[in-house]
């Protein structure tokens, strides 16, 4: 069986892509590659089609991960159909996703960061208007929360 993960934000161009890009590594290292599909989309509509941006691919890249083949799209219906997994970054992407939602979705809509065992936070600050670091704190998160997000799949699917 695949256990299907997709991260959401609100651009699909920072922090659902970070985390697409670290998740998907992180379970090809447990050689979980064929077992856990993962994808990232964004709640908003801006940047449909875009590469992710630029200082997240830099500040990813630095630590080993390569985001250049991602590009946006838009959360649609049909994801709580195909996934098992909808991953929001904050509590905004979270209602808007709530809001989405049939009622009978048997997946788990949850913060991301819910999963992380040493997050300081229930969040993952938007760093697209602020300086610098805050890409890289979005990497700390989003490594942190991808242990525990993989430990917990691997301990509920019996992978
Ligand atoms: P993300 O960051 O939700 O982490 O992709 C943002 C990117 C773009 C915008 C907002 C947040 N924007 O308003 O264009």
């Amino acid at each position: 069986m695949t256990v299907s993960v997709l991260f959401v934000c609100l651009g699909n161009i920072c922090r659902s892509p970070t985390a697409h890009g670290v998740f998907e590594q992180r379970a090809a290292e447990q050689g979980l590659a064929d077992k856990i599909t993962v994808d990232s989309s964004g709640t908003g509509d801006w940047h449909v089609g875009h590469e992710p941006d630029s200082r997240s691919m830099a500040a990813a890249a630095k630590r080993g991960y390569d985001l250049s083949a991602l590009r946006a799209r838009q959360v649609i219906a049909a994801d709580f159909s195909s996934f098992d997994y909808i991953l929001a970054m904050d509590h905004s992407n979270l209602s808007d996703l709530q809001a989405m939602s049939p009622a009978n979705y048997a997946g788990e809509l949850a913060l991301f960061l819910h999963y992380g065992k040493n997050c300081s936070t229930e969040e993952v600050p938007d760093p697209y208007y602020g300086s610098g670091d805050g890409f890289n704190r979005v990497l700390d998160l989003v490594e942190e929360a991808s242990e525990g997000l993989l430990q917990h799949i691997v301990q509920k699917h019996k992978l």
